[in-house]
């Protein structure tokens, strides 16, 4: 990503924030000390044991997300980020009532929406809307490209007729680079890259205010990403979108996020503007995950090698979930939880050592 054009980049990126201003920091989306977790044990005689000669029924879970919470404000790109496996699309996918949270809620403009129908859901399955990693899997092959970008819009707006309903179909596809008159190809005929932009006008054409992208350029060829990050922007600035970015790449996240949402193993460790993140970050994982972005600056910090495994999400750590490939943890790491506090910087770190002024 690093041949992206930083000129555009930041521009996009600060015109969310001037545009966050002007809308007075509205909360459009809330994620309320949410938890998910997996059963992995199969079913009912699966989980069935002998042990001390009795039989006995014991239950292992994932537990993919734990106890995070998060506010995505209107007109803003809030960036997850950290290592696969720590929760990043479940909780993407908790957001969008693809999963239904274990604990915990998500509310849109303050109305929960996690415990919906989906009769209920129909009226915000159009202001969110979402976009996958593998065009591949996301499109139908068995539909042409109208037809998959007309049925939602048909759905959404039932008074409209085919006109209506054919020339907003053309607008999307123009305004994501694919040429109208090739509507009546299947996706198989396109490359990597204009799937993306065909999944792109999918979720752009029933007017979206919020879209949750997952990991959205990891599947393309890097020549490509910053093609397609250019283009989310764009349809950022000229829509009014609020998004939900979802990405391992911290690299990214630099030219593209308002804020950034760091996650290890199923918690928040770290939520910072991007520039303040950038500039100084807090948390020992976000410090160990910015020392390995490759940089030409001299004066970068040394790359922070971080010793140990990443421990299963099935048997959660004690107290602080990184205690055991923390440089600083201590005997109170190991017992007990971190909380999010406030930083002078304006962001929230969940760390004692920070708390205690030991880093
Ligand atoms: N349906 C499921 N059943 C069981 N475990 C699951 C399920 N979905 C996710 N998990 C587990 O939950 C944890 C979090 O998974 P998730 O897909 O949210 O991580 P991620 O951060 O998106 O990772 P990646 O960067 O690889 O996409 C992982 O340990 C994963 O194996
Ligand atoms: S709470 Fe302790 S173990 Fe966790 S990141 Fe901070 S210092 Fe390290
Ligand atoms: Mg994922």
């Amino acid at each position: 990503m690093n041949n992206m054009t930083e000129q555009h980049s930041v521009t996009a990126a600060e015109a969310a924030v001037t545009q966050n201003s002007e809308t007075a920091q509205e909360s459009l989306v809330q994620i309320d000390d949410l938890y998910k977790k997996f059963s992995i044990s199969g079913d009912f005689l699966d989980q069935l044991k002998f042990k001390g000669g009795k039989l006995v029924r014991e239950q292992e879970h994932v537990h993919a997300i734990n106890g995070v919470s998060l506010e995505v404000m209107r007109g803003e790109a809030l960036c997850v980020v950290g290592e696969s496996g720590c929760g990043k699309s479940t909780v993407a996918r908790t957001v969008m009532g693809l999963l239904k949270p274990s604990a915990g809620s998500v509310s849109y403009q303050g109305e929960r929406i996690d415990n919906l129908n989906d009769r209920q859901l129909m009226p915000y399955r159009r202001k969110m809307q979402m976009i996958f990693q593998n065009p591949y899997a996301s499109l139908n092959p068995r539909m042409t490209i109208q037809e998959t970008l007309m049925e939602p819009v048909a759905l959404h707006n039932p008074n409209w007729n085919a006109t209506e309903v054919r020339d907003k179909v053309h607008e999307v596809m123009f305004s994501v680079g694919i040429d109208p008159s090739w509507g009546e190809r299947y996706s198989h005929e396109f490359s990597g890259g204009q799937r993306q932009r065909i999944s792109i006008a999918r979720a752009l054409a029933v007017d979206p205010e919020f879209i949750v992208a997952d990991e959205p350029i990891s599947a393309l060829d890097v020549s490509i990403q910053a093609q397609v990050l250019n283009l989310l922007m764009d349809a950022q600035e000229q829509r009014n979108l609020t998004y939900l970015f979802i990405t391992h790449d911290l690299s990214v996240v630099e030219h593209f996020g308002t804020r950034v949402a760091v996650m290890y193993l199923g918690t928040l460790c770290e939520l910072a503007p991007t520039r303040t993140l950038f500039a100084k970050p807090r948390h020992p994982y976000t410090q160990a995950l910015m020392s390995a972005i490759p940089r030409l600056e001299d004066d970068r910090p040394q790359h922070i090698k971080l010793t140990g495994e990443v421990p299963t999400p099935v048997n959660l750590p004690s107290g602080c979930v990184f205690h055991g490939r923390c440089p600083y943890a201590n005997d109170r790491c190991k017992q007990q939880i971190p909380q999010l506090i406030t930083t002078d910087e304006g962001g929230q770190v969940a760390c004692h050592a920070v708390e205690e002024g030991r880093i």
